[in-house]
């Protein structure tokens, strides 16, 4: 997580939207981020956000005063000045009524006033009941916001209250955050529209109800490429196998266990996707039998018996034909995690690789050493079925997803070609 300013070296003038949903009091978390990061924070709750969280406690944590209403200090014209000043205004929870508010164009508060006038980057972060987040209205209300260029994550997926639980709780703050640092980078939108799908962990293969064939994947990379996709705009499907991360924000969470069920759901996902990046470290072999019940070392007289294996699909692989098939101009991205050995350099084994998997590119990192794995940073080479290579320095997960996304970027037609 990064804590420095969201961007650059100038402190930025943030409204802080906070609308009327139980998660109001996360808002407090994300505006401590902004405030610790230097930056100048104004609070606007809805009339509605008053009810859950009190104007006395976001003017405490601000050090401003806070109003829902167009008519306090109208001698200041708040209701104008605050949106036209704003390098940034991110609403966190972003309710159904707020998104309705929003998208109609209504002017019928300080909040609905500052989203009329602000010029800069808008960034919702929606919180409701899944049947809400869900409903038709809510959906065409999203879609129309997105396509005036304001960023609306997508919620995540779990605890809501009450005893429900599905998409519409407020993504964590610091996943919120971390989408506007990227936005303020300035890399905002160039993925807008597109619909990407990024596979990221280790899949699990079972022996029995207990024991699995696993891989030390712990799914940042592939956690940090979704997070920044959400940030550049694009819409992500997330499939993620295995992964003990907190959901992030803006990507619509697909979870599975085994390499044939990331297999299924990456079909499912990338079926007119714009680009498909496989991140996930997928099993190359499966026991050919999974026993139903705990293996006892009694079974096999105490010695236990040999595991015999068979090879799962290979999902890139089937990516690329499908894409091929399909006569589709879809970006495909393959991860190769290498060694150098007697057969050739870490670069040998992944140009051969690329050449073997038929991808657009390939992310190529050398692991071994305390590198690659369960690491916040990373290094990598971004090979080119056009020949390119790319080095990406060392850097955060976060640094190399962006560097990915820059490359991926160029290949996409544009999207004048792709409505013709
Ligand atoms: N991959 C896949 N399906 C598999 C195995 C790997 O889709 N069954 C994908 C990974 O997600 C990654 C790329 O293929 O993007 C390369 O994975 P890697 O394990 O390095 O490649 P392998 O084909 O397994 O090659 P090898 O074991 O020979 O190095």
């Amino acid at each position: 997580m990064t804590s420095g300013p969201v961007t650059g070296t100038r402190p930025l003038r943030v409204v802080l939207g906070v609308g009327g949903g139980i998660a109001a009091y996360k808002a407090a978390e994300l505006l401590r981020r902004f405030s610790e990061a230097g930056h100048d924070v104004t609070v606007v709750p809805t009339r509605a956000a008053l009810h859950f969280v009190g104007a006395a406690t976001w003017s405490a944590l601000s050090g401003k005063p806070v109003s829902a209403e167009v008519w306090d200090d109208v001698a200041d014209v708040p209701h104008v000045r605050l949106g036209q000043q704003a390098d940034l205004v991110v609403v966190a929870p972003a309710t159904a009524d707020l998104l309705a508010r929003a998208a109609s164009g209504l002017a019928d508060d300080l909040l609905a006033n500052v989203l009329l006038t602000a010029r800069c980057p808008v960034v919702m972060a929606p919180a409701m009941h899944t049947e809400m987040w869900q409903h038709a209205a809510t959906r065409a209300n999203v879609a129309t916001l997105r396509s005036r260029g304001v960023v609306v994550l997508d919620p995540a997926v779990g605890r809501l209250t009450g005893a429900d639980s599905g998409p519409g709780r407020l993504p964590e703050p610091a996943a919120i955050f971390e989408a506007c640092r990227e936005i303020l980078a300035g890399q905002s939108a160039d993925l807008l529209g597109r619909t990407v799908v990024v596979s990221a962990g280790g899949t699990r293969e079972h022996l029995d109800p207990v024991r699995f064939l696993g891989n030390r994947s712990s799914g940042k990379q592939g956690y940090a490429l979704a997070a920044t996709a959400a940030a550049r705009g694009a819409s992500v499907v997330l499939v993620s196998a295995n992964v003990a991360l907190p959901d992030p924000a803006g990507a619509t969470l697909v979870r599975v266990t085994s390499a044939e069920d990331l297999r299924q759901a990456v079909h499912a996902a990338a079926a007119g996707a714009d680009v498909v990046v496989m991140a996930a470290a997928v099993a190359d072999f499966r026991p050919v039998s999974v026993q139903g019940h705990k293996i006892k070392k009694d079974d096999a007289g105490g010695v236990p018996a040999p595991i015999a294996l068979e090879r799962t699909a290979d999902v890139l692989a089937e990516v690329v034909a499908r894409r091929d098939a399909a006569h589709s101009a879809q970006v495909v991205v393959g991860f190769a995690a290498e060694t150098g050995d007697a057969g050739g350099s870490v670069l040998d084994h992944g140009r051969a690789k690329l050449a073997r998997k038929r991808c657009d590119l390939l992310v190529v990192n050398e692991v071994g050493d305390g590198r690659g794995f369960e690491t916040d940073d990373n290094e990598v080479v971004v090979l080119g079925a056009d020949g390119t290579s790319t080095t990406v320095p060392r850097g955060s997960k976060a640094a190399i997803a962006d560097a990915v996304w820059d490359r991926v970027a160029a290949l996409l037609p544009s999207t004048a070609a792709r409505h013709r």
